[in-house]
């Protein structure tokens, strides 16, 4: 795949049709925040409050992300936040494994362009596709791995906290991590 800069990335995004998810979409949603981030989160897709306003993680699961970023000192606009497809599954099912392949590398791509200090995987999903496609999010959720100079960590997916209360002591506890390893890079 050829390499992209930002402008060509969200305009070949925006007309891609390399899966049938093209179909249905409203928007693409690409991702947002500080294209210089030192924390990325990667979630699954959009559900249908992002695919009606092209924004990543603006519904409930979301707003619970955001609260977890200001929680550790940062704002949301200061971290970079994108999925692993770009555009809605049907009813918010996982998107496919080929679904998935067909839009990866417009993620690696947007790693490439931020060259984030670390990455957070938010979810099965993107732990699958990122970290290891037979690991289990909640054996390895919260364990660091270092990779071509990025540390990546997989954590529950803050959707999963809407339907089991009793995952946000472990995500909190990830969070704290998180904000421990942003420390240590910045040497403080
Ligand atoms: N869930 C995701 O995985 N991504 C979003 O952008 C919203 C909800």
């Amino acid at each position: 795949m050829e390499w992209l800069d930002w402008e060509n990335l969200k305009k070949q995004c925006s007309i891609c049709n390399q899966c049938g998810l093209a179909r249905n979409r409203k928007n693409v949603v690409i991702g947002e925040g500080n294209v210089n981030a030192a924390l990325m989160f990667i979630g699954e897709g959009p559900g249908a409050e992002e695919d009606n306003t092209g924004r990543p993680f603006v519904g409930r699961a979301g707003q619970l992300l955001t609260k977890a970023i200001e929680a550790i000192g940062l704002r949301r606009e200061e971290v970079y936040i994108a999925n692993i497809v770009k555009c809605r599954p049907p009813n918010n099912r996982t998107p496919t494994n080929d679904e998935a392949k067909a839009c990866i590398h417009f993620l690696r791509n947007q790693v490439l362009l931020i060259r984030p200090k670390i990455i957070v995987c938010l979810g099965a999903t993107a732990m699958k596709h990122i970290i290891d496609p037979q690991a289990q999010i909640s054996k390895i959720r919260g364990e660091w791995t270092e990779r071509k100079g990025y540390w990546i960590m997989p954590t529950f997916h803050p959707a999963a906290l809407l339907r089991d209360e009793s995952k946000k002591i472990l995500f909190w506890e990830d969070f704290k991590k998180i904000r421990g390893k942003l420390k240590e890079i910045a040497g403080e």
